[in-house]
């Protein structure tokens, strides 16, 4: 997991700071600043996080907040950021200030690393800050080190700790269940204490994103207010506090889950949490999201600023139900759909246990001979006859009971001595933080694509959490398999990235359940839900893209909900990563036309939704319609989606409010916009204005259709 910023570090240049004569330690990107103060008491204290000041001399007339890193036994009696547990009884930390370096990394962010030491047990705790001032981003986690001389445990040890002294704090999060993903909704933050978290160990987003946003003072809208938005780079267990004292102080703690993770640090030992990344908009949502929609383009995702495929999926045209002559004629109509790549998903693998449906199969990664007899090479080969990619579905990560490899390496599998086993989609969780089980998994990858060097994606499912917690490798630490688990699974994904780095991969976990941007360091693209119903799909990918680039969201067309338009599923999918889930027969020949069309405007249109800025216009949230809008970077052409959901009769469409007024556009430029995609393949002028009226008048772009969608280009004249 730490690789990639080990070679940062490698390639940056340090030095010691001098201190100013006030103490302060300073870190400013292009529009905020993180301010902590070294107080007369050797203590570290946040001074302030908020805009950037021009003069830096003024941060030193701000009151300093509370102590940086709140840590437990000493005099603040709210929760603690880190809770050390010494050999003596002495369950305190006094964190005093001992250093603190500052370097540019060569991905040109700036790191601050502050060092922090207890004066009597000598724990060592490191605050590594990175910002990245062009897109207004900072990253904090902690590294904590045994430097004394009997173990330690650690009960808590958090990422990170902000602290706001707005008064009023209204909390959106993003929760929900299978095929119900990252469903928004804000409460106010009073006195006391919330939390978000997640106990699910694999599939651990199942029913939360790691993500929220904080609207400071009032509630948050699009493009107004100021805004803490942030998110645990963690493929695991995750805990958010949110803590209002009784001064109205906001205290948010952000790490990994302390829950039954307690881990004992042996002399000289260190530990290291994952990134928690943040961003404060002066200017609402909108403005939070490109900044990190940017900086993980740049910065995070793999193959951030690299093009994605088009595909056509087999799950749903034919679940398990498949053999070579069927998946051959598929890849022919992937190839005649215009896509780039075909898909075979669950269902192709287990002899003695066919893979026929859930219940078995699962870790035997041989081709079922008789659905399969010449192999996965038959199905590589079709694809490259045909001129497109291939695609491979797998969840390495899993057992299910009726399986050889359950009844050759039980060992392996995360599962409680002396009671009967409970199965969650009928299957177990390897234990990943056995060497031997991380091995297996890497062998999974390196042995298929050894055998079949054309496959160029891998779609790597999860969809169990973790159940029967208990490992047998961890021995007498259980309480390190949460932890263990996740950074084993780091392994095995470094190992693929470093022999197949030309491998995309698709990260899912029964839809939505793995939404995370340390797995994003691996993989291209998450599947953001089952549920492919156009309609949910437009407040699922609202969601999800508050947080993530829409390149990073893979959207398919499928039948869900079939009393909508093939092009209003296929409007709502172009706005992501777009794919197909689909039988040409489940189409007539003019919807398959269509989309056909789509499919080539779409690659057309791709620089501009994938790469560059979005504009939320309307939420769906709102009721009955809902528009996206995407623009060019560099004052580049724009493309803009207008949907109708539901609307009630006459429903506000003609009053001039209901104009849809857009955005990103240079006011003093002239626009030419003109409908696109249209089910008769006929582009429709609908005029030129200027960027200003765009912006501040809008179009009447609506309709009083049920389930209508339209989508224009906005090009500059
Ligand atoms: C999960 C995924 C689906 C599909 C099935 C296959 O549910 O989210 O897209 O791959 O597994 O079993």
């Amino acid at each position: 997991m730490r690789k990639r910023f080990l070679i940062g570090l490698l390639g940056a240049l340090a030095f010691t700071s001098n201190m100013d004569a006030e103490n302060l330690i300073i870190m400013e990107t292009d529009n905020t600043a993180l301010v902590y103060d070294v107080a007369d008491n050797n203590r570290l204290y946040q001074r302030y996080f908020g805009k950037k000041l021009k003069n830096r001399a003024d941060y030193s007339q701000i009151p300093n907040t509370s102590e940086a890193l709140i840590t437990h036994g000493m005099e603040d009696y709210y929760e603690p950021a880190i809770h050390i547990n010494h050999d003596d009884g002495n369950n305190s930390l006094l964190l005093t200030y001992v250093s603190h370096e500052e370097s540019q990394l060569s991905d040109g962010a700036n790191l601050t690393v502050i060092t922090l030491s207890d004066p009597v047990y000598n724990d060592e705790v490191k605050l590594y800050i990175t910002y990245y001032p062009e897109h207004d981003i900072f990253k904090s986690h902690t590294e904590i080190t045994n430097k004394g001389n009997k173990p330690i445990s650690l009960e808590k040890y958090a990422s990170s700790m902000l602290h706001f002294t707005n008064g009023d704090y209204y909390l959106t999060q993003f929760n929900g269940d299978w095929a119900s993903e990252a469903n928004a909704s804000e409460t106010k933050l009073e006195f006391g204490k919330k939390q978000l978290d997640s106990k699910l160990g694999s599939r651990a987003d199942m029913f939360c994103s790691p993500f929220f946003q904080i609207g400071l003072d009032s509630p948050a809208s699009e493009n107004q207010g100021d805004l803490l938005v942030g998110t645990l780079a963690w493929t695991g267990n995750f805990r958010f506090t949110f803590e209002v004292d009784h001064r109205g102080e906001l205290r948010v703690i952000s790490g990994i889950n302390p829950y039954f993770s307690t881990r004992t640090l042996k002399k000289g030992e260190t530990f290291t949490t994952p990134e928690f990344i943040f961003t404060l908009s002066d200017s609402g949502r909108g403005k939070a999201s490109r900044n990190f929609h940017d900086w993980a383009r740049d910065h995070q995702v793999y193959k951030g600023n690299e093009n994605r495929l088009t595909l056509l999926n087999n799950w749903e045209a034919t679940y398990f139900d498949f053999d070579e002559n069927k998946l051959i004629g598929l890849i022919g109509e992937a190839k005649d759909l215009g896509v780039d790549m075909f898909l075979l998903d669950d269902g192709w693998f287990g002899n003695k246990y066919p893979r026929h449906s859930d219940t078995q199969g699962l870790g035997d990664w041989k081709e079922t001979a008789n659905k399969l007899p010449n192999g996965i090479g038959a199905l590589t080969e079709a694809a490259k006859k045909n001129g497109i990619k291939f695609g491979l579905w797998i969840e390495p990560e899993m057992v299910n009971p009726k399986s050889e490899l359950y009844e050759k390496h039980k060992d392996w599998v995360i599962t409680l001595p002396n009671r009967d086993e409970y199965y969650f989609r009928n299957q177990l969780v390897l234990d990943l933080s056995n060497p031997q089980v991380q091995d297996y998994v890497f062998d999974i990858v390196d042995n298929l694509m050894t055998k079949y060097p054309d496959i160029a994606y891998f779609k790597w499912d999860c969809n169990s959490p973790i159940t029967n917690i208990y490992s047998n490798y961890e021995g007498k630490n259980q309480e390190n398999l949460y932890v263990d688990h996740v950074n084993g699974l780091y392994k095995v994904l470094d190992r693929i990235q470093e022999k197949y780095p030309e491998l995309m991969m698709m990260m899912c976990s029964g839809g939505g359940g793995r939404t995370d941007y340390e797995g994003l360091k691996y993989f291209t693209e998450f599947w953001p839900s089952d549920n492919t119903d156009p309609v949910e799909r437009l407040y699922i990918q609202w969601g999800f893209s508050q947080i993530f680039p829409v390149k990073t969201l893979a959207a398919h067309v499928t039948t869900w909900n079939r009393q909508s338009p093939v092009k209003f599923r296929t409007n709502v999918a172009m706005m992501g990563k777009l794919g197909f889930d689909i039988k040409l027969a489940d189409m007539t020949k003019e919807e398959a036309e269509y989309c056909k069309r789509a499919i080539r405007n779409y690659n057309e249109l791709k620089p501009i939704i994938l790469d560059g800025d979005q504009y939320r216009l309307v939420s769906p949230y709102e009721g009955q319609h809902a528009a996206t809008m995407y623009v060019g970077k560099n004052e580049g052409d724009a493309v803009l989606f207008t949907f109708d959901i539901y609307p009630r009769y006459k429903s506000g469409i003609f009053k001039s409010e209901a104009n849809v007024k857009l955005d990103g556009l240079n006011p003093d430029k002239k626009y030419k916009v003109t409908e696109i995609d249209t089910n008769d393949g006929k582009n429709r002028e609908i005029g030129e204005y200027s960027g200003e009226y765009l912006m501040k008048i809008g179009l009447p772009l609506f309709t009083g259709n049920r389930l209508n969608s339209r989508v224009f280009t906005i090009n500059k004249v």
